[in-house]
């Protein structure tokens, strides 16, 4: 089982198809959004110090995320489905040092392309699950009981970063420091673009084809 990182702007639908991935084919889940959201959680200096830039929509600064990274990579062996990180050039690079120390390479990195116009919509009907980490919306993917988690049964919340104003930080920070990678991963000739636009199953249809 090998490495894929999941590239795309935010509300493109990575964390959503990571679930999938992971149902089905048995990757580990390293969501570099949820690792910062669960240290700001349980309090850890390092989680005080990243939440004046996550919560206001500003990436995090590299040797922080970095940090936190590595602490929970402690905990995980194989197959690694990389969802929000790298998200800067020198992430990549710390990323392809990561992986030589574990005799891995990035296999796949699957490209989320979406039209802006979807995202707001997409963004601000979603709902996550505090505790199991499952992504909703309120729309598109609604719990079978409202505002309820279906597998833990948690209350859903909403991210203090889903908010119209933060959206416009985030996509700032996204183009800026984040989209030069898809001419990175281009270079390393692993890259294919998921058109997610789609809707219902047509956008996991699209992984399954190239990672099977
Ligand atoms: P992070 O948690 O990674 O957020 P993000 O990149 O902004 O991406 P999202 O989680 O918002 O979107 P997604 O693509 O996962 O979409 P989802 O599947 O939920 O990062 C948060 C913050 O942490 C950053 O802003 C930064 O501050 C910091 N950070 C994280 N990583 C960092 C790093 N490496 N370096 C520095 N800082 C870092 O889908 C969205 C909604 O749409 C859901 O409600 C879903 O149900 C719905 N949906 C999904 N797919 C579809 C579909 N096909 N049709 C209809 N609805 C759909
Ligand atoms: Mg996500």
């Amino acid at each position: 089982m090998g490495n894929i990182i999941l590239l795309g702007a935010p509300g493109s639908g990575k964390g959503t198809q990571s679930e999938k991935i992971i149902a089905q084919f048995g990757y580990n889940h390293v969501s570099t959004g949820d690792i910062i959201r669960d240290n700001i959680r349980n309090n850890t200096a390092k989680g005080n110090l990243a939440k004046k830039y996550s919560e206001q929509g500003k990436l995090v600064p590299d040797d922080l995320m970095i940090e936190m990274l590595e602490d929970y990579l402690q905990t995980v062996q194989g197959g690694i489905i990389w969802d929000g990180f790298p998200r800067t050039v020198n992430q990549a690079e710390k990323l392809d040092e990561l992986l030589a120390k574990r005799n891995a390479k990035v296999d796949h990195t699957l490209y989320f392309e979406i039209a802006e116009s979807k995202l707001i919509d997409r963004i601000m009907g979603r709902l996550i699950c505090p505790t199991c980490k499952r992504t909703y919306h309120i729309t598109f993917h609604p719990p079978k009981v409202a505002g309820i988690c279906d597998y833990d049964q948690t209350p859903l919340v909403r991210r203090a970063d889903d908010t119209a104003e933060k959206v416009q930080v985030r996509l700032a920070e996204y183009k800026r420091d984040t989209e030069p990678l898809v001419q990175y991963y281009l270079n390393k000739q692993n890259l294919s673009v998921i058109d997610a636009d789609m809707e219902g199953d047509a956008v996991w249809n699209q992984i399954v084809a190239i990672i099977k």
